[in-house]
């Protein structure tokens, strides 16, 4: 599979926010990934699809939404109306039955469906929603925060998700040159990375590297 590289918008200066999105675009990025955060299911706030239209507007890059919110349901609509190209819940703040409701939105609206789990998370957890997901994004680190350690047991997680899902795999926390080896050999396909990418002296260098 080819390897997509995903810069989290979270890492990038947001007082210029066009402007890191030309940079990443121009450095080869194939999306960008944009962390939304509510203080309840995760303890950091950071936006909301009013930033998301902006950013719309302002890329042609495809939206990678990260909803780490609670009660994703009420939200879904927004972000769909805002230009997401792709927008991942928590398994842990929804019922199978909401998932599929939310499948169902998103294929009419053609949006992109992903569910992810918290390092903390078993597999046998999102097993029954797998049909219904384009992507299942692994969390490497615990949700929150840029710039945190990745956490080297979701390595297996991923094996054993690759063994049972043919679709889009992503990691997300903690990767850098070393760590994206450990993910792709696992069998990972989309590489999420602030840290690494916003602070690299040359970020088409440091996109490359990960590929
Ligand atoms: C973590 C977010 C990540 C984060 C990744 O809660 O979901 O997308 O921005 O940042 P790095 O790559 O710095 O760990
Ligand atoms: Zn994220």
């Amino acid at each position: 599979m080819k390897i997509k590289v995903a810069p989290s918008i979270l890492s990038a200066d947001f007082s210029k926010l066009g402007f890191e999105l030309a940079k990443i675009k121009q450095a080869g990025a194939d999306l960008v990934h944009v962390d939304v955060m509510d203080g309840h299911f995760v303890p950091n706030i950071t936006i909301g699809p009013v930033v998301v239209k902006f950013m719309r507007r302002s890329t042609t890059l495809m939206l990678d939404v990260h909803l780490m919110i609670e009660n994703p349901v009420k939200y879904i609509k927004a972000f769909v109306d805002a230009g997401s190209d792709m927008i991942t819940v928590h398994i842990e703040t929804v019922s199978l039955k909401e998932l599929r409701g939310i499948a169902k939105t998103l294929k009419k609206s053609k949006v992109k469906f992903g569910i992810s789990l918290n390092p903390a998370t078993p597999l046998f957890k999102i097993r029954p929603a797998l049909d219904l997901a384009d992507l299942i994004l692994i969390m490497s680190v615990n949700p929150g925060f840029g710039g945190q350690a990745f956490i080297p047991q979701v390595v297996d997680k991923i094996k054993q998700l690759r063994a049972i899902f043919t679709k889009d795999i992503a990691v997300d926390g903690g990767i850098n040159n070393q760590t994206a080896k450990l993910v792709k050999q696992a069998g990972a396909n989309i590489l999420v990375a602030g840290s690494y990418i916003f602070k690299a002296k040359n970020i088409k260098q440091a996109i490359n590297s990960l590929r």
